[in-house]
C-alpha cells in the first residue's frame, strides 16, 4: 500500500472527500517537545549518534485545520481515534467537535509500565474516540482502559501493534482503508496489514520510512 513523505494535512487535502474508513493518528504535539525538554522522556532526546532523532513538531494552531481534512476524506459513520497526551486533549477536543465530530470519550492506555518523571509518574496516555455519523464498535465488550506495554527502544513514541490492532478490529473490517497521517513506525499500518485492511500513510520523516521498511522486510 502507499507511503507519502509529505506534510500530513498537504497530503490530506490530495485525497477524496468521503474515501477512508478509518483514521487513527498520532501527531507529533507541541506538549511532547515540553516532556522532551525537561527530560521526563529522555528516550526521545536529540542525539545525532542515534537513529532515535527527534522528530518535527506539528505546532497546536495547526489542529482545526487537520480535524478538517480528517472530518473531509473519512466516510459518513466512520470513527476516528486521536493519541495525545492531558494538554493536547483539552485543545484538541473543541477543535474536533466543531469541525464535525461526535467526541465519545478518552481510552486510557495503561503502559502497565511506569515511565520517567518527578511528580506523578506517566503510566498512560489517551486515545481520544470520535465518530462521524454513526457505527457500531464490532465488539462491544471491550473496556475503555486498554492495557498493553509500553516499547522500549524503538522509534521514538512508537505505539504496540496489539494496541492498533485492538482498534482496527473494533472499527474497520478486512478490506476496509486505514489512514495514518503521521504514521512514525508505522505501527497503525502494520496493524490495519495483519488484520488485511488496506492501509495509506504519511510521515515527512526519512527515519520513519526507513524504519517502517525495515520492520515489513522482517
Ligand atoms: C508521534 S510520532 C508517530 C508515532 C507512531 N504513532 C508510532 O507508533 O510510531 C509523529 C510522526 O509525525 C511525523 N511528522 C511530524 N510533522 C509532520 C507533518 N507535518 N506531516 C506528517 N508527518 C509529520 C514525525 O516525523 C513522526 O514520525
Amino acid at each position: 500500500m502507499k507511503l507519502f513523505n509529505e506534510d500530513a494535512i498537504e497530503w490530506l487535502s490530495t485525497l477524496a472527500n468521503a474515501s477512508v474508513d478509518l483514521l487513527i493518528t498520532d501527531p507529533p504535539y507541541e506538549s511532547l517537545e515540553k516532556h522532551r525538554k525537561i527530560g521526563t522522556t529522555t528516550r526521545l532526546k536529540v542525539s545525532k549518534a542515534s537513529s532515535n532523532k527527534w522528530f518535527d513538531i506539528f505546532p497546536n494552531i495547526r489542529f482545526e485545520e487537520l480535524f478538517e481534512e480528517i472530518y473531509r476524506v473519512l466516510k459518513q459513520d466512520s470513527h476516528f481515534y486521536l493519541f495525545c497526551d492531558q494538554e493536547t486533549m483539552f485543545y484538541a477536543k473543541p477543535l474536533a467537535e466543531k469541525v464535525g465530530f461526535k467526541f465519545w470519550k478518552p481510552i486510557i492506555w495503561d503502559k502497565i509500565n511506569i515511565g520517567m518523571g518527578y511528580h506523578y509518574r506517566a503510566r498512560h496516555e489517551y486515545i481520544l474516540f470520535f465518530e462521524k455519523g454513526k457505527r457500531k464498535l464490532n465488539d462491544l465488550s471491550i473496556p475503555d482502559v486498554l492495557e498493553f506495554k509500553r516499547i522500549y527502544r524503538g522509534y521514538p513514541t512508537e505505539k504496540p501493534v496489539p494496541l492498533l490492532e485492538l482498534l482496527v478490529k473494533q472499527s474497520s473490517v478486512p478490506g476496509e482503508l486505514i489512514v495514518d497521517p503521521f504514521f512514525g513506525s508505522g505501527s497503525t499500518l502494520l496493524a490495519a496489514k495483519n488484520l488485511e485492511r488496506k492501509y495509506l500513510g504519511s510521515d515527512t520523516a526519512t527515519a520513519a520510512h526507513e524504519y517502517f521498511k525495515n520492520r515489513l522486510l522482517k
